[in-house]
């Protein structure tokens, strides 16, 4: 602990200077190599470093033996410090659990989303308070495991007013710096209530509603809108619809894609100039190359300090590896991806149905024993490649300036995430500068 008690009780200005790092992850883009775009160069990696933390910023990093004087100082005895995981896809705005579901999975039956509705009906039966004390819970589990940048979505209202709720909820947390990005999900599943049968509307109506009237009530709290492109849920011109809609209404575009099957949805994403396609899982050659091709978009400024323009950069290609594992599907090919220069990010997709779990650390092991990362590509792909799919430069990396969110390891180098899988090693979090309890 910091010897006058904790950085979060200093006046603003106060300076902390960390010491006993053996191993610093800056991932500092101002030292990213052009002709390798989207990998760790030597370096980006410290060994025997310092950190200075001011203001919420990392002020100053480099060898331990050049570190300057700080108002307070810390050391962390040898540990490895890495920027604290970036997690671009989750579903955190949810009551209710889906045990029995992933139970009958697990004894062989397959993943349908029909469960979707399962949780849309004991959502919309939460009071407001329950709601907003099961997010914050769950926000608190993955900021222990080493998250300290988050997005979610709405997606379990499916109601005008439901869906304005969670979106609410969603951007009251953004604004008191609890999460960091919120995504409008409407467009999740086609309920039953919308079967067109016996004089109800029909899937072509709720198109049209959450395009409509639906977006324009939760737009103003949003900065994504998202799609599940997929058969049984939406199909890509339906798919397209929404997120035509959305980029009219000044949001930028994320996209479910080829979770179950060839959906279009990566063709879709890359078309359209979409942030990030998630899950990735069925891919064909072209949609390699799409996403690959989309690599060299440059980004463009965005329209706050730390944001990029939603609406410019690559289409990065997300994959959640805990998902993959909890609907027994094939693992997304994260390796075939880099080989052929996709920009990848790797999710918890935290949600009650297919990846009940926020663990990042689990994740990034996941990639690299199952999906043939190196542990370099993977902790990229967990910091930077979600700020890109994020569109923000102030996360994701320990460079001068970017947010002091910190995420020291209980082991003297980072490999120690894979080579000891399942171990807790997380030792300490910094997030905007501020150690977590
Ligand atoms: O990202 N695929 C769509 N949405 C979620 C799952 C939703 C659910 O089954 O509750 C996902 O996996």
């Amino acid at each position: 602990r910091p010897a006058d008690g904790g950085s979060a009780a200093r006046p603003a200005g106060a300076s902390t200077l960390l010491t006993g790092i053996s191993e610093l992850w800056t991932l500092d883009p101002a030292l990213d190599d052009p002709a390798r775009p989207g990998e760790v160069t030597g370096d980006q990696v410290l060994r025997d470093a310092a950190l200075v933390i001011e203001d919420g910023r990392i002020a100053w990093t480099g060898p331990a033996s050049e570190a300057p004087p700080a108002d307070a100082a810390e050391d962390l005895g040898g540990r490895a410090v890495l920027p604290g995981w970036v997690d671009s896809h989750s579903h955190l705005v949810f009551d209710g659990d889906r045990a029995a579901e992933f139970e009958a999975r697990m004894a062989g039956q397959s993943y349908s989303a029909g469960g979707i509705g399962v949780t849309t009906d004991a959502t919309r039966s939460a009071s407001d308070e329950r709601l907003r004390t099961l997010v914050r819970g769950r926000i608190a589990e993955a900021v222990a495991g080493g998250t300290t940048c988050l997005e979610t979505k709405t997606g379990y209202g499916l109601t005008i007013a439901d869906e304005l709720r969670a979106a609410e909820l969603a951007s009251s947390l953004v604004t008191a710096g609890e999460l960091d990005e919120a995504t409008f999900l409407g467009a999740h599943l086609v309920l039953g209530e919308y079967d067109g049968r016996d004089g109800r509307p029909g899937a072509e109506e709720y198109v049209e509603l959450v395009s409509g009237e639906m977006l324009a009530a939760v737009a103003p709290h949003v900065r994504w809108i998202d799609v599940f492109c997929e058969e049984g849920a939406f199909d890509p011109a339906q798919s397209a619809r929404v997120l035509r809609a959305g980029a009219a209404a000044g949001l930028g575009l994320r996209v479910h894609g080829n979770q179950l099957g060839r959906s279009g949805g990566v063709a879709l994403a890359a078309e359209l100039g979409a942030a990030s396609v998630d899950h990735v899982n069925h891919l064909g050659p072209a949609d390699v190359d799409a996403l690959a091709a989309t690599a060299s978009r440059p980004t463009a400024p965005g329209d706050g300090p730390g944001r990029l323009a939603v609406g410019a950069g690559p289409t990065v290609a997300t994959a959640l590896p805990a998902c993959d594992l909890s609907t027994r599907a094939p693992l997304a090919p994260a390796r075939q991806l880099l080989d052929a220069g996709a920009m990848l990010a790797i999710a918890s997709n935290c949600n009650p149905g297919t990846s009940y779990t926020s663990a990042m650390t689990f994740c990034v092991t996941t990639a690299v024993l199952q999906m043939h990362l190196s542990l370099a590509e993977a902790l990229r792909a967990a910091t930077r490649g979600g700020a890109l799919a994020l569109r923000r430069t102030d996360v994701g990396h320990l460079g001068v300036g970017a947010r002091a969110d910190l995420h020291v390891l209980d082991a003297p180098a980072a490999i120690h995430l894979a080579y000891r899988p399942g171990m807790p090693l997380t030792h300490r979090v910094w997030r905007h500068g501020i150690p977590q309890a």
